[in-house]
């Protein structure tokens, strides 16, 4: 359907139009009515065509990306249109769809053949979205973030080409190096990017921008357009349309909430192992009245651990606890000034959106989208400092494993955005979401990276002919 619409697309860009009348014009000399007859019917049949065209299908494209994330892997169906040789997005439901498989591949570690499964599944899926006779046309690609990163690269590489199996014999548009392990800092431009396509920024003044702040399972993401000089392995450059924005990005890796929350544990744990008798080591980030269980089924560690680390929640304390996690290597801080660990972080630079877990526990404490920051104080004071079983009854629906982060997270939160990025807590530029703009787009990287890589692609494309035929 599309390899007849494309010819027309050449035709009606001026671009190409340019070279050829001339030189058509002497080859011979045809009569007036056949030149009107000929320029009559072209027009009639542009007219019907442009009339009665579906809108749907005429320059129709369709791509797929899966995002195997830490904790489940997610394939993201599009579907967009060519005008001019330009991409149109649409994230409404006839052309986004999204489908999500768990556990994430980085739990096949220990058997690597057995990832094919899940990204089977994902194929499937969007082999039902796309239409048959575009699956040849459309561009698959599987982007990995911190759940492989963190593998040993064997292994990573190991699960990367079971998937690229599973890819190749898609028939979907695929290349080997269209499946791979994806950086931090490109998770963060690529939320950036669908962030501020979102509310119309992408393309415009870079200081008009909105940054990305996004706290992650296995990492925490900040992004943001800067204008002070930054270390090369800190910044990136992407150019849309004819402007180039030169971004602060960097993703810490391990201080994700759930990294950072085992981080925690881990320590409390072995510090209770390592405890004399009548030690009591007491966990400031867990409710009192939460009995805890070991990971490992030893019977003599469980008495040992009930006996000796205690939960005692305290807002305060957790807050402590948090910012010396945050804090740690500092003193290995190269710049000037080190916001977060040893990286340098620049002055904070317009408005910021607070995405994934900043959102999530924000709505978790049903907290006011201006005032959220200070509101999430007291919050997370009146939710550590209550007991684990009233807790339960409060919050019948949550299941144990959610409702046990909500006070390291509160705590969390604002020795991050408070304590060390230094977000004021009455700062009206940054809210906490999870979608934006007017047409509610989700803030999910995957967007961003398809949006990026769709214009970067069709530029490629527009580039190359242009060439071709001038
Ligand atoms: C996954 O790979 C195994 C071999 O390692 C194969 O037997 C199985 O059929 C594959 N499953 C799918 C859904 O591709
Ligand atoms: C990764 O794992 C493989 C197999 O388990 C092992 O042989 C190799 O030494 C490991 N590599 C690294 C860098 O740890
Ligand atoms: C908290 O809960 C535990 C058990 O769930 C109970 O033993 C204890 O008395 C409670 N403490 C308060 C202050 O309610
Ligand atoms: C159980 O845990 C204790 C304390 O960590 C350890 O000393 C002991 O060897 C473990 N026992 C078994 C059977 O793993
Ligand atoms: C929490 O800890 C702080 C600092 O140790 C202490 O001042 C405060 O009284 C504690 N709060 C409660 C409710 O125990």
């Amino acid at each position: 359907m599309t390899s007849e619409t494309d010819p027309l697309i050449v035709q009606i860009q001026p671009d190409h139009d340019q070279s050829s009348p001339t030189e058509s014009k002497s080859k011979w000399k045809p009569s007036k009515s056949i030149i009107l007859l000929t320029f009559v019917s072209v027009a009639i049949t542009l007219a019907l065509f442009f009339a009665f065209r579906p809108r749907e299908s005429s320059f129709e494209r369709y791509s797929v990306v899966i995002d195997a994330g830490s904790s489940g892997t997610r394939a993201h169906v599009f579907r967009y249109w060519l005008e001019s040789g330009k991409p149109v997005f649409d994230f409404g439901k006839d052309n986004y769809a999204k489908e999500s498989e768990n556990p994430g591949l980085s739990s096949y570690a220990d058997n690597p053949k057995g990832a094919n499964v899940s990204v089977a599944e994902l194929v499937k899926f969007a082999k039902g979205r796309v239409p048959e006779g575009m699956w040849e046309k459309s561009d698959i690609r599987l982007m990995a973030t911190a759940g492989l990163r963190l593998l040993n690269e064997t292994v990573m590489e190991q699960i990367l080409e079971v998937t690229r199996e599973v890819l190749r014999s898609s028939g979907f548009n695929f290349r080997d190096d269209w499946a791979w392990v994806i950086t931090g800092s490109d998770e963060g431009k690529y939320s950036w990017v669908v962030a501020n396509y979102a509310l119309g920024s992408l393309g415009g003044e870079p200081l008009q921008t909105t940054g990305i702040v996004e706290l992650g399972g296995a990492s925490a993401q900040v992004t943001f357009v800067s204008s002070q000089p930054m270390p090369e392995d800190l910044s990136q450059t992407i150019t849309y349309g004819n402007v180039a924005y030169s971004l602060y990005s960097h993703s810490f890796l391990h201080l994700g909430q759930n990294a950072a929350h085992d981080k925690l544990w881990e320590a409390l744990h072995n510090s209770a192992a390592h405890s004399t008798e009548d030690e009591i080591v007491t966990d400031p980030c867990t409710p009192e009245g939460y009995i805890f269980v070991s990971k490992r089924q030893n019977s003599t560690e469980e008495s040992r651990l009930t006996a000796s680390l205690q939960a005692a929640g305290n807002f305060t304390e957790c807050r402590t606890a948090t910012l010396a996690m945050l804090h740690e290597g500092k003193e290995n801080c190269a710049s000037e000034h080190c916001s977060i660990g040893s990286t340098f972080t620049p002055d904070l630079q317009g408005r910021f959106l607070a995405t994934a877990s900043f959102y999530y526990t924000s709505k978790f404490f049903e907290l006011h989208e201006k005032d959220w920051l200070s509101e999430m104080i007291p919050a997370g004071k009146r939710f550590c400092g209550e007991n684990w079983s009233e807790l339960k009854v409060q919050y019948p629906t949550e299941q144990d494993k959610h409702l046990l982060n909500y006070c390291f997270s509160s705590a969390y939160i604002i020795s991050m955005l408070h304590d060390s990025l230094g977000f004021a807590l009455d700062d009206g530029r940054i809210e906490f979401a999870s979608k934006a703009g007017a047409k509610d787009i989700p803030l999910d990287w995957a967007l961003g990276a398809f949006i990026l890589e769709t214009s970067i692609a069709t530029l490629d494309y527009s580039g190359k002919s242009r060439k071709m035929l001038g």
